[in-house]
């Protein structure tokens, strides 16, 4: 049995207007009907091989946990601050039995594949009973420098039927310079960090403690020191905010995957996305749509569009007419309307009204 671990944190400023600091990415339905965090959730709520969720989010996101959350039990650690990934990892992994396994799932990615990514996390979890520190590898199709890459070992882990489960990662390189990353597409010997993690709760805290050990005493200070509250129907936990506050903010991806030798990875070809700007959040509908437009355009809301290519538009009101037009993106939420190339697509974050929003 695996424990699905949430994480709720980023901000997601390169999908502004939709995406805005009081409603984030995880919590807005932006590919089908259910929100990126219910998707998360559900992904991983078969009962034959998952236990009840543990959310790690911000105090200021409990109010859409509580609202989306698809399924009962379970428990939400409430962080009083953001302290990045591998504090909240170490968070989860604190309040779970040693042995349990962890399934890390970032709360706001698009996975078109669910069977394929329960087969790629059932695979995870034999490998992390062994003591390696899984990641989902995902096939590079381009030199993205905000990914984290592994670099293929050895096979490793034979299952039941003797067939071989995930590879060693010989190197893990988090967010290479364009250069680099380059030379490791080129090389075909690297697969991208998906950023889903299966590890053994204790088995994980101590690669923390050895590479990190500030972190990993300050976690468990928070840990020990924290509050359980029962809160309607869900459980919180509060860790206490003075040893929390002192926990140095780092990834896990620096703080324990480049750093580790027991780092694997799983193959995981599952349709992921982990959907960073309007570009492939476009790619994404389409997807889940099937070819729903030959020319591919995708509308969400009142739209009508003559003449276009490769055009999607996402309006909450207004009825947007397009007529011409090719590779551009238009997004109105509110009083803010966004047009955009596909390459702009990468610089919303930068826009003024996403830096106040
Ligand atoms: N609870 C909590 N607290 N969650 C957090 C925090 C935090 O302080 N910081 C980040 N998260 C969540 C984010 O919401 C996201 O779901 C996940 O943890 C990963 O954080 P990101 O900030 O999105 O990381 P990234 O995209 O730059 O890089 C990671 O993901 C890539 C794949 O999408 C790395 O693991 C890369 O190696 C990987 O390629
Ligand atoms: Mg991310």
């Amino acid at each position: 049995i695996i424990t699905p671990v949430i994480l709720c944190g980023g901000s997601g400023t390169r999908l502004w207007p939709r995406s805005r600091a009081a409603k984030p990415k995880p919590f807005l339905p932006l590919v089908g009907a259910d929100t990126l965090f219910a998707a998360t959730v559900l992904r991983c709520a078969d009962a034959a091989h998952f236990a009840p969720p543990v959310v790690v989010a911000g105090a200021r996101h409990l109010e859409h946990i509580e609202a989306q959350m698809p399924v009962a039990g379970g428990e939400i650690i409430v962080e009083p601050q953001a302290r990045n990934t591998a504090a909240a990892i170490a968070l989860a992994a604190l309040r779970l039995p040693a042995d349990a396994i962890m399934l890390v799932c970032p709360s706001d990615h698009h996975i078109a594949d669910g069977a394929a990514f329960t087969s790629a996390a059932l695979a995870a979890a034999q490998l992390a009973a062994q003591d390696w520190l899984v990641s989902f590898g995902i096939e590079a199709k381009s030199p993205e420098t905000g990914f984290g890459y592994l670099r293929r070992g050895e096979g490793i882990g034979a299952g039941p039927d003797g067939a071989v489960l995930g590879a060693r990662v010989a190197q893990f390189v988090e967010k290479p310079d364009l250069a680099r990353a380059e030379q490791f597409l080129a090389s075909g010997d690297y697969a991208w960090n998906g950023g889903i993690f299966a590890f053994r709760a204790g088995f994980f805290l101590s690669e923390l403690e050895r590479h990190r050990p500030a972190i990993a005493a300050a976690a468990r200070e928070a840990a020990a020191k924290g509050r359980a509250e029962l809160a309607g129907k869900v459980r919180l936990f509060h860790p206490d905010a003075a040893a929390f506050a002192r926990i140095e903010s780092e990834s896990v991806d620096y703080a324990v995957m480049e750093n580790t030798d027991r780092a694997a990875m799983v193959p995981a070809d599952m349709g992921w996305s982990d959907i960073g700007n309007w570009e492939a959040l476009h790619a994404a509908r389409l997807l889940g749509s099937g070819l729903a437009d030959a020319a591919g355009n995708h509308v969400s809301g009142p739209a009508e569009l003559v003449d276009c290519r490769n055009v999607l538009v996402d309006s909450d009101g207004p009825r947007v007419n397009v007529i011409g037009l090719e590779n551009v993106m238009i997004v109105v939420d509110g009083d803010d309307i966004l047009v955009t190339t596909a390459a702009g697509a990468q610089k919303v974050g930068k826009l003024q009204g996403a830096a106040n929003q």
